[in-house]
C-alpha cells in the first residue's frame, strides 16, 4: 500500500479531487513525495502535541493508529458516519478525550486540527463484483473529495499543515487468489505502517508518496512455512482458518498486495521497522489471538 503525506502550510489549496484518481492530481500539485534522504527526526512525537481528525478511525488501521496518537499523548478527532458505531469502538469510559464527530461537524473538527490522516473507504475484504468494485473505489474517492474540499475552504489561520492518507495502488493487485505460491509479496505489520503514518505526520522529512511494506518480502510458501512454525504445525498440513483469517483477514496485522514492493522512501528515511521479517511480525500476530 502507498501512505501519501500532503504537506498544506505552503500551499493556499489543494486541488479539487477529480472523479476519478484523486491522489494521482495531489501527486502532481501538491503532495511532495516522501522520498527525502534525510534520516528520522530526533524529536519525540510528546515533544509536540498535535490535534489529529481521522476518517475511517473505526477500521482495522485506524483503531490502531488512534490508540497509537493517544498513547503519544496527541489529541485525536474520530470523523465517522456514525457516532453511534464510533462511540462502540472508541468507548467513552476508556476513550474519554476522543471527540467524535459526525460528517456536519467535520468542517468544525478539521479546522484547528494539525493534522488529517484519510483512512475512509468501503472494506475490501469482500467477495468482489464489477459492482463491489466501482463502489470500493468510489467510496474511496467520495470521501477524499469531501476531506480535500473541507481543507480548501478553512481559513489560512486554521488550516492543518498535514494529510496523510493509506491508499489502494490498485484493486486488481490485491487479488490473492492470483499469486502463485512462489511470487514474492510486499507484507507489512500493523504496528509498522502505524508507526510509518505517526512519522508522517511529525517529521516534514516524510513527504508525498511512500511505500507501506516492510522491506523482506516473501513467497506465499515462505510464509505458509513460517506460519506453521509459530503455530507449531507442519506446513504440509492445512492452515488452520483462523490462522489465515489472522494474517489475511480483517482482524490482520500482516497486510497483503499481490506484488513485491520495495519500501526504498522509508529505507533512505532511516525508517525503523519493528517487524521487518515476516516470521517476527507472525509471532507477534499469533501473541494477540
Ligand atoms: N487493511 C488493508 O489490508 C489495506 C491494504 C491496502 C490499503 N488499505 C487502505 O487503508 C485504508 C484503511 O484500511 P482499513 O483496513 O483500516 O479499512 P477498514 O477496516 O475497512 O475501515 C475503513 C473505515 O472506512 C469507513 N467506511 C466504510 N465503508 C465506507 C464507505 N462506503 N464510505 C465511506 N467510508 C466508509 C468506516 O469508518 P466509519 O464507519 O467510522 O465512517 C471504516 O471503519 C483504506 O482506504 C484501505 O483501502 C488497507
Amino acid at each position: 500500500m502507498e501512505l501519501c503525506r500532503a504537506t498544506l502550510s505552503r500551499a493556499p489549496f489543494l486541488p479539487a479531487a477529480p472523479p476519478s484518481l484523486p491522489v494521482r492530481d495531489f501527486r502532481k500539485r501538491r503532495v511532495v513525495c516522501l522520498s527525502s534522504g534525510k534520516s528520522e527526526s530526533t524529536e519525540s512525537p510528546k515533544d509536540t502535541q498535535m490535534v489529529v481528525s481521522v476518517t475511517g478511525a473505526t477500521g482495522f488501521i485506524g483503531r490502531r493508529l488512534v490508540q497509537k496518537l493517544l498513547a503519544d499523548k496527541h489529541k485525536v478527532r474520530v470523523l465517522t458516519r456514525s457516532i453511534t458505531k464510533a462511540r462502540f469502538v472508541f468507548p467513552v469510559e476508556n476513550f474519554p478525550e476522543i471527540i467524535i464527530a459526525e460528517e456536519e461537524e467535520w468542517k468544525k473538527c478539521i479546522e484547528g486540527s494539525n493534522a488529517v490522516v484519510n483512512l475512509a473507504g468501503m472494506p475490501i475484504s469482500t467477495r468482489w463484483s464489477p459492482e463491489i468494485k466501482k463502489e470500493i473505489m468510489q467510496s474511496r474517492i467520495n470521501v477524499t473529495s469531501k476531506v480535500v474540499d473541507l481543507i480548501n475552504h478553512t481559513n489560512a489561520e486554521v488550516r492543518p499543515s498535514v494529510l496523510a492518507q493509506v491508499k489502494l495502488k490498485s484493486l486488481m493487485r490485491l487479488v490473492l487468489q492470483e499469486m502463485t505460491t512462489y511470487q514474492r509479496f510486499s507484507w507489512i505489520h500493523l504496528d509498522d505502517l502505524v508507526n510509518l503514518i505517526c512519522q508522517s505526520l511529525t517529521n516534514p522529512s516524510y513527504k508525498g508518496v511512500i511505500n507501506g511494506t516492510a522491506p523482506n518480502p516473501v513467497r506465499l510458501s515462505e510464509m505458509c512455512d513460517q506460519l506453521g512454525q509459530v503455530i507449531g504445525r507442519p506446513s504440509w498440513l492445512p492452515v488452520p482458518d483462523f490462522a489465515i483469517k489472522a494474517v489475511l483477514g480483517e482482524g490482520a496485522s500482516i497486510v497483503l498486495e499481490g506484488q513485491r514492493v520495495l519500501p526504498a522512501k522509508a529505507k533512505e528515511l532511516g525508517f525503523s521497522y519493528k517487524y521487518p521479517y515476516v516470521k517476527d511480525a507472525l509471532k507477534a500476530i499469533v501473541r494477540e489471538l
